[in-house]
């Protein structure tokens, strides 16, 4: 196996995403919440984040890469938009990771362009080192230096994502 031993542990995670939940469900009382899965990466934190919200919600995914690889393209591709009317939502985009933070930013303001009432955004990674773009972001689980991980939906070439924690990848040479 080239992936070494957790990064961050199942329990470790856990516990942030009940952290993040609690924080979203406190601030989406009385709100019309759409939480918007930025796939594939974020399927897996998606899908523990929105079992831990207490608060009622609907659900949409959008598709986008920016990734060739390990390296940045910089290019955005879309492969499947949201189907929801966001007019009267409340929309919060939840992300694995932000590196240079362009597809995230393309993101945003795709769907700022369709007016929901509100825009938030909540991402599990934060690589803040790498960042290119300056993108606004409300939750964050951890800051983690400039080293490329995968597990817990995270991908070296669309494997690994299926590791229950997160590990530092190290490419056998
Ligand atoms: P950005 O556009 O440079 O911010 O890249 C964000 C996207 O790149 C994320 O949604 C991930 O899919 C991917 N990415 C960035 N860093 C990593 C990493 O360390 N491991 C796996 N995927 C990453
Ligand atoms: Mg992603």
């Amino acid at each position: 196996m080239i992936v070494g031993r957790p990064f961050l542990t199942v329990d470790q995670i856990q516990k942030k995403v009940r952290e993040l939940a609690d924080s979203i469900s406190a601030d989406y009382e009385n709100k019309n919440l759409l939480a918007v899965g930025i796939l594939k990466g974020a399927f897996v934190f998606y899908s523990d984040l929105v079992r831990m919200i207490r608060v009622p919600l609907t659900v949409d995914f959008i598709l986008a890469s920016s990734y060739v690889k390990s390296n940045t393209s910089g290019e955005v591709k879309l492969m499947h938009d949201i189907t929801e009317d966001t007019t009267d939502k409340d929309v919060l985009l939840v992300e694995d990771i932000v590196d240079t933070g362009i597809t995230l930013n393309y993101i945003r303001e795709r769907i700022l362009m369709k007016g929901p009432r509100s825009l938030h955004i909540c991402a599990f990674l934060d690589k803040t080192e790498r960042r290119e773009v300056e993108v606004p972001l409300d939750y964050v689980g951890f800051a983690i230096p400039n080293e490329f991980v995968v597990g817990y939906g995270l991908d070296y070439d669309n494997k690994f994502r299926n590791l229950p924690y997160i590990s530092i990848f190290k490419k056998r040479t």
